[in-house]
């Protein structure tokens, strides 16, 4: 066998500052595939990541919350590393930007780059909070567009018409964080020289480290010509100061690929085998992999190659580009239900369904992917459960109970066991490529013919017939080397599964060279069940805990790629009768109270006229006392489809508003309204 490959690999870094969802999934699902396949042939690969915990979004969410960034932090990290160890993303080290080792790095990075004439420095005027004293960021101003007079709009771009500008060019603009009138101010910034590398940059995107369709969005950028990148930030800030320049501190994106090293160091402290200059000198023979959403393409093929060439260290073997995530063939939606977080999911699934679904859908390629949720069920049940499982479940009992759990030593379809270990190569090919969901298939054509090797034989049948015993012997002896196969050909994806099956088939830890061996004369171990069918109302009632998440009332986030949240557009627009046709309703609270077991919900006993209502309503982070809200008139929407929910069902919805948590604001008429009138 060929010498093993050393090999590090790592996914994008999560902000520590909010909760992984199955977006963010897709991608610490599809590396972790990668990695275990590699490691399963083999191989010497280390997966590492870190909490991406630096810039002013979370010093300012710190602060809201009332505790500092390292508190912030090390609570969100005991949540990501919850959340990755439970679907089963196996790192070999998760750290945290904000590290001793990174700090170190960054400013080794920094300095070898600044000395070599890489850093220019020069005067930026930008807006400033003079109540807060702080730079704004564009996100953090907000004002009227300049182009169409919208209210309300970020500092670089309007929502409402899709024009581009300048803060400046904003029209009453104001701080997002204070409400202050911002200020113009100056002050120096430093910049990374990214034309200095245009050449090196033209060469390497075009050297078989990206995929096609990455390269060709690259060269349109080189094309256009490279500009120098800001990668210093006023204080406060929370990140790294930068050396010699205080009050400088280093932007979050700029010590945030270094964080991939960062980890591996930390990792190497612990692991005196793993030589961290080998895997990062110029000249390394190891190999680097970076998995990413195909937001970041810019930070991971033209800043971070250009960094490291510029400190004098390796670039990336590749990086490997995925596309965003879709559920139902919509932009993951808060109030669909359908913007699930990672937590939600493993409340009412096994991690190994979404595995396997994700397997199944992703190619190479940086389109979507869909998690329609309808084929999913269908999908995990016919593969998963109907076409693997079942091979050990069909062929077990007949063992245990004809031979004592010994599998006799005779292979009765040799055509078969051959077919399978011939299959393997192109099988490990796909998988080296990424190309996840053309393994799946080819595993699961070769399920559907072992299936249908033993329907043929029906071994049920002929265990009936007189002097049958050992033919039915073989044929469950061949058909458990079979579903062993399997097992090893799946494992990158199912590792749990695997393992009950190593269990069920008491055999040590598989390995892909043992798809050259079968089991003969050997001894098996009782057999439960390894995966059992999805259940339909468990997708609902995930769906059900995703609104409770947010509950009628949350203003609607979008994710992008890797989960950051931008504000949705406008909805598409309606005619007036659509609109008429919702009878909203002034309703009385008659009753509020807590509901057992819920998280975030109320149960509102509304007078509404005529009749009374029950209304549950995921507004209890904002309202702690619900007996508040008993007497206070609201709007409600009186011809909603009643909902059922777990807590019971849901007759229609009262209207509030806000971004969620405590700024939850139910809507209240003028007084004078009364119960039951209809609001036109
Ligand atoms: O987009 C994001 O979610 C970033 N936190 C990813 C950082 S990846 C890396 F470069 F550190
Ligand atoms: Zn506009």
């Amino acid at each position: 066998m060929s010498e093993a490959r050393q090999i590090l690999v790592t996914s994008a870094l999560p902000y520590a500052n909010g909760s992984i969802h199955l977006g963010h999934m897709l991608e610490y699902i599809q590396t972790d595939m990668w990695v275990r396949f590699q490691k399963l042939r083999g191989n010497q690969c280390i997966y590492v990541c870190a909490d991406d915990a630096h810039g002013s979004a979370i010093m300012l969410r710190a602060e809201k919350e009332g505790i500092t960034p390292e508190q912030l932090i090390a609570n969100v990290q005991a949540e990501h590393s919850a959340d990755f160890a439970d679907f089963l993303v196996n790192f070999d080290n998760f750290h945290s930007t904000h590290s001793d080792e990174n700090r170190e790095l960054s400013e080794m990075i920094y300095t070898r780059l600044r000395d070599a004439g890489h850093i220019a420095t020069r005067s930026v005027t930008q807006y400033f909070d003079p109540e807060k004293g702080m730079f704004l960021a564009d996100r953090f101003i907000k004002g009227t567009c300049p182009k169409c007079a919208a209210e309300d709009q970020y500092g670089d771009n309007c929502e409402k018409c899709g024009a581009t500008y300048e803060p400046t060019e904003l029209k009453n603009p104001r701080s997002a964080i204070s409400g202050a009138t911002p200020v113009l101010r100056d002050s120096k910034h430093f910049f990374f020289k990214l034309p200095d590398f245009e050449a090196m940059l033209k060469e390497w995107t075009r050297s078989g480290s990206l995929q096609d369709s990455v390269a060709n969005k690259i060269a349109e950028w080189l094309d256009g010509g490279l500009h120098e990148w800001d990668i210093s930030r006023d204080a406060p800030y929370f990140g790294f100061e930068i050396p010699d320049e205080p009050g400088k501190y280093f932007y979050v994106w700029l010590d945030a690929p270094i964080g991939y090293m960062a980890s591996f160091k930390n990792l190497c402290a612990r692991r005196p085998e793993l030589d961290f200059d080998a895997f990062w000198k110029k000249d390394s023979t190891t190999e680097l992999y970076h998995f990413i959403g195909k937001d970041i393409i810019n930070f991971h093929t033209l800043f971070w190659p250009a960094m490291l060439e510029g400190a004098g260290l390796r670039k990336p073997t590749a990086v490997a580009v995925h596309g965003y995530l879709t559920v139902n063939g919509q932009k993951m939606s808060k109030s669909r239900g359908t913007f699930i977080k990672a937590r939600t999911y493993l409340e009412h699934l096994n991690p190994e369904y979404l595995r396997y679904y994700y397997a199944a859908k992703l190619g190479r390629g940086v389109d979507d992917l869909d998690l329609n949720l309808e084929d999913f069920v269908q999908k995990v049940n016919s593969d998963l459960v109907g076409k693997v499982v079942n091979i050990a479940s069909r062929c077990a009992g007949f063992i245990h109970k004809g031979n004592g759990g010994l599998m006799v030593d005779r292979n009765a379809a040799p055509e078969l066991t051959d077919a399978f270990q011939t299959a393997a190569p192109s099988i490990a090919e796909a998988y080296e490529n990424r190309d996840f969901a053309r393994a799946m298939r080819e595993i699961m054509a070769l399920a559907d013919r072992a299936n249908a090797w033993i329907a043929d034989k029906a071994p049920w049948a002929l265990n009936k017939q007189e002097g049958m015993q050992d033919e039915v012997q073989a044929i469950c002896a061949t058909g458990i080397n079979l579903f062993r196969q399997l097992v090893i050909l799946l494992k990158p994806v199912l590792p749990n599964l695997a393992a009950d099956a190593e269990r069920f088939l008491n055999v040590e830890p598989l390995v892909w060279t043992d798809l050259q061996t079968l089991l003969t004369n050997h001894q098996l171990n009782a057999f439960t069940p390894l995966l059992t069918r999805i259940e339909p109302a468990k997708i609902e009632a995930m769906i059900e805990s995703s609104k409770e998440d947010l509950a009628s009332t949350e203003t609607v986030a979008q994710p992008t790629g890797n989960g950051e949240l931008t504000k949705e557009p406008i909805a598409a627009e309606i005619t007036f009768d659509a609109f008429a046709a919702v009878d909203l309703r002034i309703a009385l609270i008659e009753k509020c109270e807590f509901v057992e077991g819920a998280d975030k919900l109320l149960r509102l006993t509304l007078d509404i006229g005529d009749a009374k209502r029950n209304v549950f309503s995921g507004i209890k982070s904002a309202y702690p006392d619900p007996s508040k809200l008993e007497g206070r008139l609201t709007l409600y929407v009186a011809n909603l489809a009643a909902r059922k929910m777990k807590f019971g069902v849901s007759e229609g919805m009262v209207l509030a508003a806000g971004p969620g948590g405590e700024e939850i604001y139910l809507l209240s008429p003028d007084s004078g309204a009364k119960p039951g009138q209809r609001v036109k």
